[in-house]
Formats: structure tokens, C-alpha cells, sequence
């Protein structure tokens, strides 16, 4: 019998929408959720995570953050600690968005750091990795792929507590999603790694859910595949009817 993974739908707010707006998107997203096994998750900016969580309470809905900064506590101006998104009500943290690699220079030795220490706060950790468009086309995807995950995790992670993203760059906020086809060879191909690192039943029981365009109108074919468990939504995350509808395909 091959797992019964549960599917998860976490919507990617990134840095939009202001605290009305988005108290609004969450109290609609509770009305319209549909009847789900699925874990349906909201990642808002820092400031709104504690507002949200009291909306948000007694809901099937949970809340993540976008992100964390790698160290528990100290002098960096700016940034936000793991234990501090537990405290504001997230249960779930987004790390390695190739936003935050490509805009912020994160490595893969910060997102390890990242991902050790959101654990250990009891955050589950939905992890991204991804390739860009030149390393596609050199079909070079899966060793990027490989690499990604390689320098990253180890057995020490707590694989019970991760969930990794398959979110192809040229597919994020473009349009231009993967074909299911294409986001499938990627998802096997990362069971395959997880493997390889912490072998047992680990490749079988991740959830590895696909990022990039994801859409009502797209949704029910990629959702349909035999190793996509979810979606990481991004802009059809901020239409909480498109939100709902695109719960109503995960299983
Ligand atoms: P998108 O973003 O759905 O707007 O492409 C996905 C993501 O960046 O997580």
C-alpha cells in the first residue's frame, strides 16, 4: 500500500496587503474553506502573524512565517527570531524562498542554520528549492535540485517536521507554471534524495508540495499527480475564493 500522505495548501502573502485587508482574506478564507483533509496554512508578513492568529482561532487554519533569521536572539537589527513567530502564533516558517536566496544572499549553510533552529523552537519547516530557467534549459535541473538539498539537510534534521517545496524560479509569480509532468520528475526525484540522506521511509513520507503559478485553473492536474501533496500559492493566495478553490483539489 503505497502512504496516504495529507496534502497541504499554504498560501505565500509575501510583503503585501495591509492588516485590515488582510483580516478580511482570512475571515472570507474560513468562511468559504471547503470540507478538507488538507492542512491549510497562511504565511502573512511578521507584523500581522499575531493579529491573524487571534482571527484565526478555533479554525481549522493555521498560520507560518515567511521566514526567520538564523540566530535565537542577539544585536541584528531588523530581523525577527523563531521562538518570537511562535509566540505571535506561527506554527509553520517558509525557509530558502529562492526570493530570500536571490534578494537576500541566503546560502544553503544559512538555510541549514535557519532550519535547525526553527525546529527546535517546534516550528514545521516548509524548506524550497528550485531551479532557474538557464538551468533547465541546460537540463542541468536535477542536479540543482540535488545540490540544494544535499548541503542542506543531513540526518540530524527532524524530517517529521519538514516539508520541502519543489518551486522552479521561472515559474514563481510568472505565469508560466510547470507542467504536471515536469513538476512530477522533480518531486520523485527529491524523494529519491531524502532517501539517500535518512533512507527507511522517510522518501516515501515526506510531503513535497509544488510552488510556482499554481492556480484554480491548474491546480486539479498538478494536485492529481502521484507525488504532489500540496501547493505553496503564492499570488492566487491573496483571492481567498481562488485560495478556497484550490484547497477544494487537494485531497
Ligand atoms: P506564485 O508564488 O504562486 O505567485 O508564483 C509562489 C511562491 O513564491 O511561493
Amino acid at each position: 500500500m503505497p502512504t496516504k500522505r495529507t496534502s497541504i495548501i499554504a498560501g505565500n502573502w509575501k510583503m503585501n496587503s495591509g492588516i485590515n485587508e488582510g483580516i478580511q482574506r482570512c475571515q472570507e478564507i474560513v468562511k468559504l474553506l471547503p470540507e478538507t483533509n488538507a492542512e491549510v496554512i497562511i504565511c502573512p508578513p511578521f507584523p500581522h502573524l499575531y493579529p491573524l492568529s487571534e482571527v484565526l482561532k478555533n479554525t481549522p487554519v493555521m498560520l507560518g512565517a515567511q521566514t526567520v533569521h538564523k540566530k535565537a536572539s542577539g544585536a541584528y537589527t531588523g530581523d525577527v527570531g523563531a521562538f518570537m513567530v511562535v509566540e505571535a502564533g506561527a506554527e509553520w516558517v517558509i525557509i530558502g524562498h529562492s526570493e530570500r536566496r536571490q534578494y537576500y544572499g541566503e546560502t544553503g549553510a544559512d538555510i541549514r542554520e535557519k532550519i535547525l533552529l526553527a525546529q527546535d523552537n517546534g516550528l514545521t519547516v516548509i524548506f524550497c528549492v528550485g531551479e532557474r530557467i538557464e538551468e533547465r534549459e541546460s537540463n542541468v535541473y536535477l542536479d540543482v535540485i540535488t545540490r540544494q538539498i544535499n548541503e542542506v539537510l543531513d540526518p540530524s534534521i527532524n524530517f517529521d517536521k519538514l516539508v520541502i517545496a519543489y518551486e522552479p524560479v521561472w515559474s514563481i509569480g510568472t505565469g508560466k507554471t510547470a507542467s504536471p509532468e515536469q513538476a512530477n520528475e522533480v518531486h520523485m526525484h527529491i524523494r529519491q534524495c531524502i532517501y539517500n540522506i535518512n533512507g527507511g521511509k522517510t522518501g516515501e513520507n515526506i510531503r513535497v508540495i509544488y510552488g510556482g503559478s499554481m492556480k484554480p485553473d491548474n491546480a486539479a492536474e498538478l494536485l492529481a499527480q502521484t507525488d504532489i501533496d500540496g501547493g505553496l500559492i503564492g499570488g492566487a493566495s491573496l483571492n481567498a475564493a481562488d485560495f478556497c478553490q484550490i484547497v477544494s483539489h487537494a485531497g
